[in-house]
């Protein structure tokens, strides 16, 4: 029987992964677990620190868990302010949960990579899957560590892990928790709150992003497919829709004309600099059938009757 643990489930991700989960398997098969513990109830919950290899496995066995969603991790501005203990939290918690579907106490992993895996020498139009890849950030270097381990663990140990390089997630329900495409979830907040936006990016910085819902379909279709199908062990190219700051002002002046923003970049700005402004997902469309539902207006017409900033 399926028994999910999901790793980091009071984060952006984790906070409506957690409820589609419950939705298609049932509340009791899906195991919320933290560090940080959760603002409403949402158990079964365990607080959980994923560094804390014997505290996982414990968990793990109480709840004879099949299937583990790893979200745990600093993003990509927040790792910049602690590269080392960044790279400890993303490694070590991989390893943790790679090592119990190696020693088939799990049988399956889902694992996030990011388009932080690209650096400033990969070609930054429709990136293709196979490409040069040379991160310039801490959080994109251990994410491309994180998708070599991955499939030396597939080959290796026959650890059936799979993984998708999520471009910039935006949703209403949980606030994002430190990255570089934050600014396309806190811009809605302040359109709503009637107050100019002060942009960390240029107007004219494109990246890659995509609206939750979408992410979260991508996700458990990819965790649901057949393993025959899962021939990218690394890591799968995602695309949802691309846009600089100033597509997504525009978008949102429709919505309310009396809208401002101002562009002040910060340290932000070289690290989306050197990340795709697109991104070729061909491979993830063939092999298991991803196809992107939400363009700009959809998602910008949600966002905006949607977020809470009370
Ligand atoms: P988030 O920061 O919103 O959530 C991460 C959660 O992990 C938080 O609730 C935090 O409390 C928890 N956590 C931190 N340290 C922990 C520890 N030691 N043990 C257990 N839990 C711990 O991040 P998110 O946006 O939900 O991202 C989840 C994953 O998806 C990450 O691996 C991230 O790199 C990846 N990703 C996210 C995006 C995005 O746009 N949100 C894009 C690409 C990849
Ligand atoms: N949204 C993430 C970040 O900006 C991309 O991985 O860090």
């Amino acid at each position: 029987m399926k028994k999910i643990l999901v790793v980091g489930s009071s984060g952006q991700i984790g906070t409506e992964l957690v409820n589609e989960l419950r939705n298609r398997f049932g509340r009791e098969s899906v195991i919320a677990s933290d560090i940080r513990l959760p603002e409403e109830d949402n158990s079964p919950f365990e607080k959980l620190d994923i560094m804390d290899g014997a505290a996982l496995k414990s968990v793990v066995e109480k709840h004879e868990i099949t299937e583990v969603y790893l979200l745990a991790a600093l993003l990509s501005a927040t790792a910049e302010k602690n590269p080392e203990f960044a790279w400890k939290l993303n490694m070590d918690g991989l390893f943790n949960v790679l090592n119990l579907a190696k020693d088939k106490v799990i049988d399956k992993i889902f694992w996030p990579s990011s388009i932080a895996v690209f650096g400033p020498t990969t070609p930054r139009t429709n990136t293709p899957q196979f490409t040069v890849m040379e991160p310039s950030t801490v959080y994109g270097i251990s994410k491309l560590a994180g998708e070599r381990w991955c499939e030396y663990y597939s080959a290796q140990y026959g650890v059936d892990v799979r993984s998708i390089r999520y471009p910039g997630l935006i949703s209403y329900t949980s606030l994002p928790g430190g990255g570089t495409t934050d600014y396309a979830v806190d811009i809605f907040y302040s359109a709503k709150r009637k107050e100019k936006y002060s942009c960390f990016l240029k107007e004219d910085t494109p990246l890659p992003m995509m609206y939750m819902e979408d992410a979260i379909r991508a996700t458990i279709d990819l965790m649901e497919a057949p393993v025959e199908q899962i021939k990218i062990k690394s890591s799968y190219n995602l695309a949802g829709i691309s846009f600089t700051p100033k597509d997504i002002y525009q978008e949102i002046k429709k919505l309310d004309q009396s809208f401002e923003i101002e562009y002040s970049p910060d340290f932000r700005q070289s690290i989306a600099d050197s990340w795709p402004g697109s991104i070729d997902d061909t491979r993830a469309s063939e092999d298991w059938g991803w196809e992107a539902k939400y363009d700009l207006p959809a998602l910008a017409h949600i966002m905006f009757n949607n977020v809470q900033t009370d």
